[in-house]
């Protein structure tokens, strides 16, 4: 492919759309798809998956390892830098050397992908919510949901209802927790340790998330980040790990399709039940897939030395031996 691919507009009509440009990539979108242009080719993502996938990279500010926004387009985050791709992972991209890489600082991307989402997100259509509770994203531009995109990801310094920390929610139980319980805990404390103990109805906090797929930290202790999520539908990205990171299956079933980390090839596909744990290792990429909505918590190490120590082997990919 020739760089002309690059140079010329991928949507010649103007439907009211910004167009957004960072290195030698470029971002447009009509009615049904954002099509993004880089030296040696061009891409199209449906505009619902790409809005999706581009809400969580925002709102999770890269989060950890890599963010697939499918098998070709992604970001790989080195924490004050990051990567945006075409191909990197893809083998196909790879041993053909159609892939392209450049680097940005943070801010910088954050700003663009921002400005995107902001711009690119209709009236109606809310990234973040299940298909089932959203309007559409397509046609020409008309109007915003600033509210809906502006949500930011909630975390807790110790505790969810700790005094001064992150506060209980009071948007409604969703549709499909009708039947978790809204009691409150007893707190019994022994004489002189009623200031140190803590509990609160975490089934309750979690069922009244109106988002999906976006972990929120409910505890943290040190490096370890409980971080509970309602989960729909599709994980709107395939996660590439940069360490080890445990998930808890609390309610219901999500099917997770696990593939290598690098070349995209298919490794397991793992059924996690109510009361399931498992630990994805630190070279994969997940998919996960809730066919109802079902309570999840994925369980980070927030130790900023870990990616360097699994790139350089000294840690297995995988935290136990059988
Ligand atoms: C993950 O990639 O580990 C992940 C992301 C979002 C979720 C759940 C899991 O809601
Ligand atoms: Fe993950």
């Amino acid at each position: 492919m020739s760089t002309t691919v690059a140079a010329s507009p991928a949507v010649s009509r103007d439907l009211g759309y910004k167009t957004f440009s960072i290195g030698g990539f470029r971002f447009e979108r009509d009615e049904y798809f954002a099509h993004i242009t880089y030296p040696t080719g061009r891409h199209l993502m449906p505009i619902d998956a790409f809005l999706r996938a581009l809400m969580r990279d925002v709102a999770w500010g890269f989060f950890y390892g890599t963010v697939n926004f499918d098998a070709v387009l992604g970001t790989v985050n080195h924490y004050g830098t990051v990567d945006l791709f075409m191909g990197l992972f893809n083998e196909a991209y790879r041993s053909s050397n159609k892939h392209y890489v450049e680097t940005f600082d943070s801010a910088a991307l954050k700003k663009v992908y921002e400005e995107m989402l902001d711009d690119w997100t209709n009236e109606g259509f809310d990234p973040f919510a299940a298909p089932d509770e959203t309007g559409k994203p397509f046609g020409r531009k008309h109007g915003n949901n600033r509210a809906a995109i502006k949500r930011e990801r909630l975390v807790a310094n110790r505790m969810v209802g700790l005094k001064g920390d992150l506060g209980y929610r009071d948007t409604p139980v969703n549709r499909q927790f009708s039947d978790v319980p809204s009691d409150k805990p007893e707190v019994h404390a022994e004489a002189g340790f009623e200031g140190e103990v803590h509990a609160y109805n975490f089934a309750n906090y979690v069922s009244r998330s109106d988002v999906t797929w976006n972990p929120s930290v409910v505890s943290c202790v040190k490096d370890s980040q409980f971080c509970a999520t309602t989960e729909e539908n599709i994980l709107p990205i395939f996660h590439g790990n940069d360490r080890v990171e445990w998930f808890v299956q609390l309610t219901d079933e999500i099917i997770w399709e696990v593939a290598d980390g690098r070349t995209g090839k298919p490794r397991a596909t793992v059924v996690m039940k109510a009361g399931d744990i498992a630990a994805m290792p630190a070279d994969i990429r997940h998919k996960g897939y809730s066919p109802k909505r079902s309570i999840l918590i994925v369980w980070e190490n927030n130790d900023g030395s870990l990616p360097e120590r699994y790139k350089k082997g000294e840690l297995k990919p995988y935290p136990v031996e059988f």
